[in-house]
């Protein structure tokens, strides 16, 4: 017997109100070409999380970052400028700068030599100085827009996205005063999760699974009081949270996602980042930077949350990589969302579906 599926609706790159909304097409997760759309239409076009502030604090100090495939190197130069450069010498393509570090004065490519000033000129190309028409001058390191806020670094390719602080609108207002950029970096943890990019993202988004995936953690949120709240360019999660002292204490979780690919999760006296990435068909990579407030970074309670959000992270892809081969099996067709607990995953799909057709 044939499978009754239910229906799609007939164009899925267009705007669905909330109360009738279903989930993205399978289509989007899972055909190996949907990678190459959203890294030119969505991951070129956004703002993303690319450092931390005190790694370039002083002239001369460099980060590597790769946004949307372009590698750049973000370096503070002399006078204080800090910039994001394309990696990519302007001869044949060669490397730059290779790794993280200071006292940076120039870029020197690894193929033929080729060297840039910090603000991208280029200084020197050897034996090309008699070659006719070529003049050095004509030739610089093109250079992403680059935002620091709250002690976080931000970087974007697209001349022609919003601006920065159009897109973080709001969130310092409902910081109440904490400061993340007085939050110390504790520790770096990378996970690959078996899931397209965006999937990952979608599980984020929503407080609705968190009763049957995360035994744990649901003990600790008010899932009644759970709420999320809808912005321009992000949206927030919040909710009570009650934990021992050992862990985080009594006070809110605050879970914010930026479009495109960047969440800060605020707990009391604990920031975590993370940066999802893509990584090839169906599957992704999820950064998460830890950072604790002046004195709460001590050694028992940074294993204790270390330990707790590997278990939920465990739990996360776990379900992940369950419905990404249920996206793959065919056997599915856009469901319906939950219009008081999915408004965040709809939030997200409005905005892919609106940069989707802006590069169709
Ligand atoms: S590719 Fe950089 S000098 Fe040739
Ligand atoms: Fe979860």
């Amino acid at each position: 017997m044939t499978p009754v599926l239910p229906p799609a609706p007939a164009d899925w790159l267009a705007p669905q109100p909330l109360a009738q909304a279903r989930a993205l097409p399978a289509h989007c997760y899972t055909d190996p070409q949907a990678g190459e759309r959203d890294r030119v239409a969505v991951l070129a076009r956004g703002w993303q999380l690319v450092a931390r502030e005190s790694e370039l604090a002083r002239p001369g100090d460099h980060a590597l970052a790769e946004v949307a495939g372009v590698p750049l190197v973000l370096v503070r130069d002399r006078e204080g400028v800090l910039r994001a450069l394309h990696n990519v010498c302007r001869h044949r393509a060669g490397p730059l700068a290779a790794c993280a570090g200071s006292g940076l004065e120039r870029l020197s490519c690894r193929y033929h030599g080729w060297t840039y000033a910090l603000d991208g000129r280029l200084l020197g190309a050897p034996g090309m100085a008699r070659v006719p028409g070529f003049d050095p001058r004509e030739i610089r390191l093109p250079q992403a827009r680059l935002a620091c806020w709250q002690g976080l670094v931000f970087a974007c390719l697209d001349e022609a996205a919003p601006a920065f602080a159009e897109v973080v609108e709001g969130i310092e207002a409902r910081l109440a005063g904490v400061s993340l950029a007085a939050m110390r970096p504790e520790r770096r943890v990378v996970y690959r999760v078996d899931c397209d990019w965006k999937l990952y993202v979608d599980n984020y988004l929503e407080g609705y699974h968190v009763r049957c995936v995360h035994p744990g953690l649901s003990g600790l949120l008010d899932v009644q009081a759970y709420a999320t709240t809808l912005s321009r360019w992000h949206s927030l999660q919040a909710s009570p949270l009650d934990s021992a002292d050992a862990l985080y204490g009594s006070g809110e979780a605050l879970y914010w996602f930026i479009f495109p690919n960047t969440m800060i999760n605020l707990l009391p006296g604990r920031l975590q980042t993370n940066r999802v990435l893509p990584d090839g068909p169906g599957r992704c990579t999820v950064v998460f930077d830890y950072f604790y407030a002046p004195g709460q970074a001590d050694p028992q309670r940074v294993a204790a949350d270390l330990a707790f959000s590997d278990t939920v992270q465990a739990e996360d892809a776990a379900i992940c990589a369950a419905v990404q081969r249920g996206m793959a099996s065919g056997s599915w067709s856009p469901g319906r969302l939950n219009p008081a607990q999915e408004q965040g995953v709809w939030h997200f799909h409005e905005l892919l579906r609106a940069a989707w057709r802006g590069a169709s």
